[in-house]
């Protein structure tokens, strides 16, 4: 494979430190599907609906960000949970955040997908949502994920594919020259899924059909700007960036088009 950009799994110091150090960056993109979203459900909500819970379920969210996967209404207050990150900062937000919403068993831990300090079979779910087109080995990863996950057990892995906020993307590489696709060829819908079928012998692929309407052209601006290559930008950069996105309003609004779900993987091939 060619080098990886800083973003797609290049530089794990980056991510660890600059893009992931605190949540800040990354709620900047999540407040823009959450105002913004044309979907009924929440995205938490769809991924923890593709789980059979129990009152008890013994889980580990790998690449856990800001935790907000835990703001869904099917896990029960009584599970425990084991949040991980490879930035430490993250896992105090997702700590904080689960315990704030009542999860009374949380434990957080800072550590790479790579290589999980946990036994083999110690868990009934894992979750690794789109987090693993920032991983240098996804295929370790997947290795990993497989090894601590419970025989009977299930992974979701929610990901992106090509296409996915396109008129951003466009945009940005109107201004910037190359954009964020290449998260796609590390770990995406279509590259992700044979990764994941090395480790299970089910692997079911579940659509989230989301277009945003976007009203706020300066929530687009802030939401380009807040990974590369528009995170560096010159204020040139981001003055001609704000008009390429103001010059994809119509009507008012800015439609993107988002091409997103998540794997459900069960029946470990080793088990
Ligand atoms: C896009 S965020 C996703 C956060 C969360 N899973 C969600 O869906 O909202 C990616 C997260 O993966 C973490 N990450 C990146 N590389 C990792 C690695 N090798 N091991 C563990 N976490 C990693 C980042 O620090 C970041 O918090």
């Amino acid at each position: 494979m060619t080098s990886r950009s800083d973003f797609a799994g290049g530089n794990q110091t980056y991510l660890r430190d600059v893009q992931y150090g605190d949540g800040a960056k990354l709620d900047v993109r999540t407040a823009l599907h959450q105002r913004f979203s044309s979907a009924m459900v929440a995205f938490p909500d769809f991924a923890a609906s593709l789980i059979d819970w129990t009152d008890d379920t013994r889980a580990l969210d790998c690449g856990t960000g800001t935790g907000r996967f835990w703001d869904n209404r099917y896990v029960h207050k009584a599970s425990s949970l084991t949040l991980t990150d490879l930035s430490p900062g993250m896992v105090q937000e997702a700590v904080s955040r689960a315990r704030r919403n009542g999860f009374e068993h949380v434990t957080g831990r800072e550590c790479d997908v790579q290589h999980l300090p946990y036994d083999d079979d110690s868990f009934d779910v894992v979750i690794a949502n789109h987090m693993l087109y920032h991983v240098p080995d996804p295929d370790r990863a997947v290795v990993e994920l497989a090894r601590v996950l419970r025989p009977e057990g299930t992974l979701v892995a929610a990901t992106n594919g090509y296409g996915h906020m396109g008129a951003m993307n466009d945009a940005i590489a109107e201004v910037f020259g190359s954009h964020a696709e290449a998260l796609y060829e590390v770990f995406g819908i279509d590259t992700g899924e044979a990764r994941l079928r090395e480790q299970f012998t089910r692997v079911a692929w579940h659509a989230y059909d989301n277009d945003l309407f976007v009203s706020d052209p300066q929530a687009a601006v802030a939401y380009g700007l807040s990974f590369p290559p528009g995170e560096t930008a010159t204020d040139a950069q981001a003055v001609e960036f704000a008009a390429a996105i103001r010059s994809r309003f119509v009507d008012g609004q800015m439609r993107i088009r988002t091409r997103t779900g998540a794997f459900v993987c069960q029946a470990k091939r080793h088990p």
